[in-house]
């Protein structure tokens, strides 16, 4: 499974101070010697943490950049010029911490289709940010999506729970979302909530491409160095 981290957590630590430290291009170079696969950066309608210039910087230095993004006409724009690798489709709500659940593709599926025909054009792969439903899957295909990254939050909450019964319900229901995923020809990613701990049911499917983490690595690069936590969490991978 390939590993892409996400580098707004670093983006984050620096718009607390607005002093231009630390910068996420400086921990994208560490990372790239690391042997990370890619780099994800989410660039906000309210750029609270990433802004314009990170995405710019990011795409010339690394080896594929995953542009996280809502589907909003001026971040298309700018994705549309960037022309990262990737792009992932996320919801984003103004006043969440992160981003809380998958994509509503029922709601938005004319405009999605038609975002997505434009992005492949470019040869941009599209990702959309959903839950692991067959309902979803369905969807994510019939809109021209390339790639779903399954959230894996509610998995992670169950597991910060303890609670065998809920964990198992939500290692099964992603399990299955997977096989599903793939059967119909969909490239498979997961996120959002992993850690080197609860990732393991997943480390060795081989039908999962990408793993796509960024604040559990960033913690515990704290710990143990930047270049450690990618090392750590490629060994399990
Ligand atoms: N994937 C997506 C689509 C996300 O929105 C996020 C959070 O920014 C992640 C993965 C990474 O989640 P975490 O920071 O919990 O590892």
């Amino acid at each position: 499974m390939k590993l892409s981290i996400n580098l707004d957590h670093v983006a984050t630590i620096r718009q607390q101070r607005k002093e231009g430290f630390p910068e996420p291009y400086f921990a994208a170079i560490i990372a790239e010697k690391a042997g990370i696969d890619g780099i994800t950066l989410h660039l906000r309608e309210d750029r609270r943490h990433t802004n314009d210039n990170d995405v710019k910087i990011l795409k010339a230095i690394s080896k594929r950049l995953n542009l996280e993004m809502a589907l909003n006409d001026e971040i298309i724009k700018i994705a549309k010029s960037t022309k990262p690798a990737q792009v992932t489709l996320v919801p984003e709500k103004r006043q969440e911490l992160t981003t809380e659940g998958g994509l509503n593709i029922a709601k938005y599926k004319d405009k999605l289709a038609k975002v997505i025909k434009e992005f492949r054009k470019l040869k941009i792969d599209v990702s959309l940010f959903v839950e692991p439903d067959k309902k979803t899957m369905d969807l994510s295909k019939e809109v021209g999506a390339d790639i779903v990254e399954l959230h894996t939050g509610t998995y992670a909450n169950a597991y910060l729970s303890k609670n065998k019964g809920k964990i198992e319900k939500e290692i099964n229901r992603i399990n299955k979302a997977v096989a599903y995923a793939h059967s119909i020809g969909l490239r498979v990613h997961i996120g959002h909530g992993l850690t080197i701990d609860n990732i393991q049911p997943f480390a060795k499917n081989e039908l999962i491409e990408e793993a796509s983490i960024g604040h559990f690595l960033i913690g515990l690069a704290i710990y143990e160095g930047l270049e450690n936590a990618i090392k750590k969490m490629r060994n399990i991978l």
